[in-house]
C-alpha cells in the first residue's frame, strides 16, 4: 500500500513541477519534401525555428521522419517489427537517415536560441521502454528535449517508433498542458477534402465524434491513427490541437493559447 502512495504523490509532484509544458509535434510532411528522398524544406523549417526561439516556455519537442525515414523503411520492408538480424544495414541506414534530419532541425534551432537538447530516440529507448530520467532532467534545467520519429530496437527486434507514440508515452509521463501537432493540413476533416467536396472541418470536436476516414499509407499510419492516438492521449492533457505548420503564425497563436485556425480535440 505505502508504494501505491508513493507512486501518486510522485505523480502529482510531476504534474505540479512540469504543468507548463507543452508538446509539439512538427510532421514530417511540414519539414521534408516526402516524395523526395532525403529532401527538406527549409523554409519550413526557418520559419518554425523562429516561433520556438521566441517561444519561452518549457517544451518537449518531437519531430516526424518524412522523406528521411518512410521512404526507405517501405523499401527496405522496415514498417512491419522483425528481427534485427539480416537487416542491420538497412536499419542503420534508416538510423543515421533520421539523425541526420534531426541535426539540420537542431541547427536550425540553435540559429535562433532554442534551447534544444537532441535525444535521440534510438538511444533513450531501452528494452523496458523510453529513459524517462533523462528527459525530465533535461526539463528541470530549462531545456527543450528533441526526439523524433526513429527506428528502436528491443530485445534483438527492431521496430519503427512514430513521433506520435514517443508523444503518447510523454504526455504519460508528463501530462502536459497542451499538445500541438503542427502538420501539412489546416486541421481535421470528416474525409479527404481532396477527394470529398462534402468534408466538414472540425474546428473544436470532441474526441467521441471523431469518424475519419482516410485511405493514405505511409510507414507509421496516416490521419486515422494519428486519430486513435489523439484519443490515447487526452486523458493526459487538457487539449490536442491541430494546426497547419506551413503557416507559422497560426503555430505561434497556438503555442500562446490564442485563437487560430485549427482543430481543438477536446
Ligand atoms: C516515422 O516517424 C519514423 C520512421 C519512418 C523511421 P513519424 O511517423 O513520426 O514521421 P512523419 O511525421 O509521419 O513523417
Amino acid at each position: 500500500m505505502q508504494g501505491y502512495y508513493q507512486f501518486i504523490s510522485k505523480d502529482l509532484f510531476n504534474r505540479e513541477l512540469f504543468k507548463d509544458v507543452k508538446i509539439l509535434k512538427i510532421g514530417g510532411s511540414v519539414i521534408t519534401n516526402k516524395d523526395k528522398y532525403r529532401s527538406v524544406n527549409r523554409e519550413a523549417i526557418v520559419n518554425i525555428a523562429k516561433v520556438l526561439g521566441d517561444f519561452p516556455e518549457p517544451l518537449i519537442l518531437v519531430h516526424g521522419a518524412g522523406s528521411f525515414g518512410h521512404n526507405k523503411s517501405l523499401e527496405f520492408g522496415l514498417d512491419m517489427p522483425g528481427k534485427v538480424r539480416g537487416k542491420e544495414i538497412e536499419i542503420s541506414t534508416v538510423i543515421n537517415d533520421v539523425l541526420s534530419l534531426n541535426s539540420i532541425i537542431s541547427d536550425a534551432l540553435a540559429a535562433e536560441g532554442f534551447r534544444g537538447v537532441s535525444l535521440p530516440t534510438h538511444a533513450i529507448y531501452g528494452n523496458n521502454g523510453p529513459d524517462l530520467d533523462i528527459i525530465e532532467e533535461m526539463l528541470r534545467n530549462t531545456f527543450s528535449p528533441i526526439m523524433y520519429g526513429d527506428i528502436i530496437i528491443q530485445n534483438g527486434n527492431y521496430r519503427i517508433i512514430s513521433g506520435d507514440e514517443i508523444i503518447l508515452d510523454m504526455a504519460r509521463k508528463f501530462r502536459p498542458e497542451e499538445i500541438i501537432f503542427a502538420t501539412d493540413v489546416d486541421g481535421l476533416y470528416s474525409s479527404d477534402p481532396k477527394e470529398y467536396s462534402n468534408a466538414k472541418f472540425y474546428r473544436d470536436v470532441k474526441a467521441s465524434e471523431l469518424n475519419i476516414k482516410d485511405k493514405g499509407k505511409d510507414a507509421t499510419g496516416s490521419m486515422t491513427g494519428k486519430v486513435e492516438k489523439i484519443k490515447l492521449m487526452l486523458p493526459f492533457t487538457r487539449k490536442v490541437m491541430i494546426v497547419n505548420g506551413m503557416f507559422p503564425e497560426r503555430l505561434r497563436k497556438a503555442l500562446n493559447d490564442e485563437d487560430t485556425i485549427g482543430t481543438v480535440v477536446h
